[in-house]
Parts: structure tokens; sequence; C-alpha cells
């Protein structure tokens, strides 16, 4: 057990400034799991978590489970600045608050999120802090022993027993919900949920086209039923994938391996497209696909992350004249503190099956072979879970 111990943190000398620069005195030495180059497999290691200091609160991390984006960082798709510490999908109770924390305390059980809004950028100020320009993470850095400096996935870094975040990153939420699962609106299944909720504004009647069934686009399905679609369809090139899309409410699914996916959909639609294509892939080919398969002024909105050198080319008539609408979403452009609470307390009433999502749960050495099951697409989420007797 190495959660609780407090350790001295290393001297870091002379900053760039000149200034002795200061540090934490003491931190808390625990394991996480780190990604220290580009491919390399990720290795556990003993980490320095520094005691919260104005504005940040350090958090005793429950569950976290594992993201494609986890993946994208250890390949070096996010960015080069190795090494990593990785997990952002994490759900945990408040351990302490530093200076001026108001909005959780001690004890609190919070997802960890990566939107925590500034109140003052240009987009909040236009009312619009979902899109804030200015989010923020907590100011101190955590660290390997010999004192390198690590960069947190998406400012979390929550495959460790604990980690720092900034205040506003903290949502309290009921917690009679189960870790593993609640931990999951920190970002993929609400990137999900809002693509279809928020980004695409399905509403009641409307037809929806889910492409890639993975935790994302199964989070979109369960988005779109919950807000009253009608025609709800999956659509991927994994059998499995598209039992799971039943099972979160598709009430049609088309398998993309076999025949042109943007006729099936249409098929489905009366020939005309669905209301709303997701696409929950990353892939030019599926955009251009859910781009097509969408009826005249649908929307399109688009959830997966593509890589930098991923290109599209559309005829612009077809742009023009299908008109409709073509959405980037943006962590499905969620606000924590508004939707986490809702979206928890529709799980606990039995509306919407968080823990469906949890394919199965793991220890911090399971991380990299659960990058491969998710590769091979064996599951929706491997979640890591801590604490007791860890
Ligand atoms: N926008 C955001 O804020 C946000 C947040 C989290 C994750 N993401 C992104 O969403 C995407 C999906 O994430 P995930 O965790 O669900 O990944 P995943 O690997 O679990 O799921 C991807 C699914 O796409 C399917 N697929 C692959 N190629 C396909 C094709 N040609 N046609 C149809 N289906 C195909 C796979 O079989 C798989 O089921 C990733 O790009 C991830 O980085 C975005
Ligand atoms: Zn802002
Ligand atoms: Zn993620």
């Amino acid at each position: 057990m190495q959660g609780g111990q407090k350790a001295e943190s290393p001297e870091r000398g002379i900053g760039a400034s000149g200034a002795l620069e200061k540090e934490a005195e003491v931190a808390h030495e625990v394991r996480g799991v780190v990604a220290r180059a580009k491919g390399a497999p990720v290795t556990v290691e003993q980490i320095l978590v520094p005691d919260p200091g104005p504005g940040e609160v350090l958090v005793s991390v429950q569950a976290c489970g594992v993201c494609h984006t986890d993946l994208h960082y250890r390949e070096g798709g996010i960015n080069n600045d190795f090494p990593f510490l990785l997990g952002h999908e994490a759900a945990g109770l408040v351990e302490e608050v530093g200076p001026g924390v108001k909005s959780v305390s001690a004890g609190d059980f919070v997802i960890v999120n990566w939107r925590a809004v500034c109140g003052q950028c240009r987009s909040c100020l236009r009312g619009r802090p979902w899109y804030c320009f200015a989010t923020h993470n907590a100011t101190q850095k955590m660290t390997l022993v010999d004192g390198t400096v690590l960069s947190p996935a998406l400012g979390i870094g929550a495959f460790a027993d604990k980690t720092l975040v900034a205040a506003g990153q903290c949502t309290k939420v009921d917690s009679r919900a189960r870790p593993e699962a609640a931990g999951l609106l920190g970002c993929g299944v609400m990137a999900g949920l809002g693509a279809s909720l928020l980004t695409g504004e399905v509403s009641r009647g409307d037809s929806v086209a889910v492409f890639g069934c993975g935790g994302v686009g199964c989070a979109a399905i369960a988005g779109a039923v919950l807000a009253g679609a009608t025609t709800v369809i999956g659509v991927d090139l994994d059998r499995r994938k598209l039992e799971l899309a039943r099972a979160f409410g598709a009430t049609d699914v088309v398998d993309a391996s076999s025949g042109d996916p943007v006729e099936s959909v249409r098929g489905l639609t009366g020939g005309n497209g669905a209301d709303v294509c997701i696409e929950a892939v990353g892939n030019p080919k599926v955009m251009e696909q859910a781009f097509y398969a969408r009826d005249l002024a649908g929307t399109l909105v688009q959830v997966g992350v593509p890589t930098p050198e991923m290109r599209m080319e559309l005829p612009m008539i077809d742009f023009f004249g299908r008109g409709g609408r073509l959405k980037p979403s943006w962590y499905g452009d969620c606000l924590p503190s508004r939707d986490f609470p809702v979206l928890i307390s529709l799980y606990l009433e039995g509306r919407l099956d968080l823990d469906r999502f949890v394919s199965e749960t793991i220890t911090l050495d399971g991380v990299e072979e659960a990058f491969h099951r998710m590769e091979r697409g064996e599951v929706l989420r491997s979640v890591v879970v801590l604490g007791s007797g860890s």
C-alpha cells in the first residue's frame, strides 16, 4: 500500500527567472501509469503528487476508464510532451482541497472533467461556457520520483492512486453511483451522449445514424434513445459492436463490412437518409459516409478525433446542395456542472445504463493489455479500479 505515503519533494533548483522555484514541501508518493516514449508500452511508476495549492484539489482516484485518447497519447498522436501520466475518465473522493476552494470539500464524491470553465474568456462571456477557450488545470506539477515533470493526459492523469487537478475539474455527484460507471462520464460516454443530446440536438421522432459503435458511439445511441429518436441506426464493422448497439437501444444495425452503409441507412429511413448522422470513429471515409447518409438539411456531428494528416474532399455543390449543419463535438458540448449530476440521476433511476459500458475491471498493471483489447475491439471500456488493498 503506497497510496497515502508522503515523501519529500525533490529539489528543483533555480528556475528560468533566476528565482528559487518554490514547490510543495511534501508530496504524496503513489503509483501511476506512465507513457515514457512514443509507442513504448506503458509502465507503472512511483510518482509524486503535491499537496493542493490555491484553487487545487487532491483526488483519491477510485476508478478510471481506458479511453482511446490515452492510446493516442502513448502513440504521440496528441503531442510530444512525454512522459505522460495517462488516464482521464475518473471518479473518486476529494482528499484535500487547497486554499480558496469552496466548490468541493474533503470526502465529496466527484467526477473529474477536462472542462473547468474559466468564466472570463470570450466564449464564456458570450454565454457559451461549454466552448470555454481557456479551461484550466492544476498549477503544480506531478513528477516522477527523480523530479521529471509529468504531462497529465487532458490535464488529469488519473491512472494513479491520487491526482492533482483544478477545483473546477471536480464535479460533485450523488455518491450512490458506482465509481466505475460514474467516471466514464468524465470523457467518452459524455462525449457520445452529448454528441446526440447537445451537439446534434436530437429530438423526438428524429432518425439518427451512429457510425462507429465503440464506447463513444454506443453512448451516442443511448443519447438518441433518451432524446426520443424513433429510428436509431448503429453502423460498425464488428458484429460484437452491433450487438452492443442493439443493447443500448439501436432499432436497426448496419454491418459496414458488407455493402454500402450509406445505401443501408437510406433504406432504413424511407430512402431519405437520417436527420442526424454521428461520426464516432475518427476516419475520413466514415465521415464522408455520414455526410451522404444524411437527409436534406440534416445534421452531421463529428465526435471521432482525426489525426493531423487526415483529409476530406467533398464537391462544394454537395455541401451547399444538401444543406443542414456540420458540427464538431468537443466533449459532447457538455457543461460538467450542469450535465453530470443530471446524467447520474438518470443512471440511478435506471434510465441510463452506464454499467453496460464497463466491459471489465482491471488494476493499474493491466492498462497496456487493455489497450490491446481495445484495439482488437473486445471491450467498450476497461476500467481501472483503485483503492482497497491496492
Ligand atoms: N470528441 C470528443 O470529445 C471525444 C471524446 C472521447 C473520445 N473521442 C474519440 O471518439 C472516437 C471513438 O472512441 P471510442 O472510445 O468509442 O473508440 P473505440 O475504438 O471503442 O470505437 C471505435 C469503433 O469504430 C468502429 N469502426 C472502425 N472503423 C469503422 C468503419 N470504417 N466503419 C464503421 N465503424 C468502424 C470500430 O469497430 C469500433 O467499434 C475516437 O476517435 C476517440 O478519440 C472523442
Ligand atoms: Zn472560458
Ligand atoms: Zn477520453
